[in-house]
């Protein structure tokens, strides 16, 4: 018998969701902490990243920012009002929070020019061979798979993942001096706004995804949960390796031009 699920506590302590929900998380913590550990961080909060590796982290993560709404849309519409607590929740979150990811795309051009890295550039580069695995993955998972494993993909992992690296960068006193003084709280805004702190919203979802599945999903729904939640946090670490190697086949869009 599947119980309908209702938190019985803080909504941003673990504690307060069903067993399999905090299992499901510990199962997935190796994957999240391979991306928190990864060396893009520690380059960036010593300011040694150099600018090539910038301009690959730039364009080749922008598919991913550029296309976040579109992905909840793509949630958005397989809810059906009425049908379950969990698709009105779902539909009332996703809703409102579209609007929110409004301004975030120009955020991250922001950030990228403060960091050297054109607007034309981001938005007309080609991202480096390989990095398109967490963009592709998103799309994938939001157009094919359920609602739940949708969100969970999304919305829960991919935002919680990148709440806590935002954070370890947004943290960084070094990494915010080696920006140009001008239009450096501008460049900045992007990671203050995902910075995980205040930022509710992978809780918001996984909350949906509970609401959707209950207190006790069979075996087989929760296997698949786990495979999205893990598959999402292996390929932002693939996207950011693929950043980092720099591969000698990206070109620039001067090249590409000429
Ligand atoms: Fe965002």
């Amino acid at each position: 018998m599947n119980a309908r699920f209702e938190l019985t506590g803080p909504q941003t302590d673990i504690a307060s969701y069903p067993r399999w929900t905090q299992d499901m998380v510990a199962d997935c913590a190796d994957a999240r902490q391979a991306i928190v550990s990864h060396a893009m961080w520690s380059a960036m909060c010593a300011a040694t990243l150099d600018a090539e590796t910038t301009r690959h982290f730039m364009v080749g993560v922008w598919p991913v920012i550029e296309r976040f709404p579109g992905y909840m849309s793509h949630s958005l519409l397989k809810t059906r009002y009425g049908r379950s607590p969990g698709d009105d929740l779902a539909r009332r979150w996703l809703v409102r929070n579209i609007r929110v990811e409004q301004n975030h795309a120009e955020y991250w051009l922001n950030w990228a020019e403060s960091a050297g890295v054109s607007r034309e550039e981001v938005l007309g580069g080609e991202p480096p061979k390989g990095s398109q695995a967490l963009a592709a993955w998103c799309e994938d998972v939001t157009r094919n798979d359920s609602l739940a494993a949708g969100i969970a993909a999304t919305n829960y992992a991919v935002e919680g993942a990148t709440g806590d690296w935002s954070q370890i960068v947004y943290d960084s006193q070094t990494y915010a001096e080696s920006l140009p003084i001008t239009g450096r709280k501008a460049g900045l805004r992007w990671l203050q706004l995902h910075a995980a702190y205040d930022d509710t919203h992978p809780w918001e979802a996984l909350e949906i995804v509970c609401t959707l599945l209950g207190g006790n999903p069979p075996v087989d729904q929760v296997e698949h949960i786990r495979e999205c939640v893990r598959r999402s946090y292996v390929s932002m670490s693939i996207t950011l390796d693929r950043c980092m190697d720099g591969l000698a086949s990206v070109r620039r869009l001067s090249d590409q031009a000429a």
